[in-house]
């Protein structure tokens, strides 16, 4: 785990690059537009993926000098392992599609690439606004497991309470979204290597901005170049994919809970979302819940 303690300026979060280095070099130029430095920047993880530039959008990641939380590929490319560790199902259209990238990319990452993902943390934590926040890959208790707006809640708000904090920001499913489940909030941030499945070739990215009384989430697409790293994905041999980044509809839509298959192809809307500040009177209304005391006594000295 990694704790950047308090951070009290705009922070820039998106996830999955997945080798697509046109994106990642325009998520980079976006950043310097909005005057965001690289200490304030989290990528969620899976650097290299579906696309045909493993080893270039990993240098050009690590070069940026930004939070990385590990992702499933990372964990898989680092340790040598056979396979991404998406959770996708044996035989599932994603997996067989799956088996294509990660043999391309697992056959090219250089030995100190490999060494710079087993090192990354498997979460990073920060306070926003007195509200103790954790960037992770998936869940919180997994690095694979596909979390979407219409997961259940319940078992989420289980293991927010059971971590002790106020927000989650996850990635690992490729669609962005924002909730508030009871007193706190689960957030995805987007991914900027593949479209949403929303009929757009535009990656998504997530901003989070102190203000007096609390955080202001937003969701914002990112244009690129798609046509290069279609080009290079099909090049490498991964055609579906490099067809993906074009039309902006995902060629199998395996791993989709009912209600996200139903938006397949239509243009995502994501209304900003506001977390209030944690206050005393917040911490006084949950004085059956001592470790919530304990947190924010703490948040004082991280
Ligand atoms: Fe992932």
């Amino acid at each position: 785990m990694s704790n950047l303690g308090n951070i009290d300026a705009t922070m820039l979060i998106f996830g999955g690059p997945y080798s697509n280095f046109a994106a990642s070099a325009a998520m980079k130029a976006r950043a310097g537009d909005l005057g965001i430095a690289a200490e304030r920047i989290i990528c969620t993880g899976d650097v290299i993926a579906y696309c045909g530039e493993p080893v270039e959008t990993l240098d050009l990641i690590r070069d940026w000098g930004i939070h990385v939380v590990m992702g499933n590929c990372e964990e898989s490319l680092a340790n040598g392992e056979d396979d991404c560790g998406c959770g996708f199902e044996e035989g599932s259209d994603c997996s067989v599609l799956a088996i294509s990238w990660y043999e391309f990319a697992n056959r090219r990452v250089t030995t100190s690439q490999r060494r710079w993902m087993q090192a990354l943390p498997r979460s990073i934590d920060f306070v926003m606004s007195a509200n103790r926040i954790r960037a992770i890959h998936a869940s919180l208790t997994s690095i694979n497991e596909f979390v979407f707006a219409s997961s259940d809640r319940d078992s989420r708000l289980t293991q927010i309470r059971e971590a002790g904090i106020d927000a989650v920001i996850g990635g690992h499913s490729g669609i962005p979204f924002g909730q508030r489940i009871e007193e706190h909030y689960w957030l995805n941030a987007g991914v900027i290597g593949m479209p949403a499945n929303d009929g757009s070739s535009h990656g998504w990215y997530m901003l989070l901005e102190p203000r007096a009384e609390g955080i202001d989430v937003s969701w914002h697409r990112l244009d690129y170049d798609h046509a290069a790293s279609r080009k290079t994905t099909i090049a490498a041999g991964m055609s579906a994919y490099g067809q993906a980044l074009a039309d902006g509809l995902w060629q199998s839509i395996d791993i989709l809970p009912e209600a996200e298959a139903r938006q397949t192809g239509k243009p995502l809307h994501l209304p900003s979302l506001h977390i209030d500040s944690v206050s005393i009177p917040d911490i006084l209304s949950q004085a059956g819940r001592p470790r919530r005391w304990w947190d924010y006594l703490q948040r004082g000295k991280s």
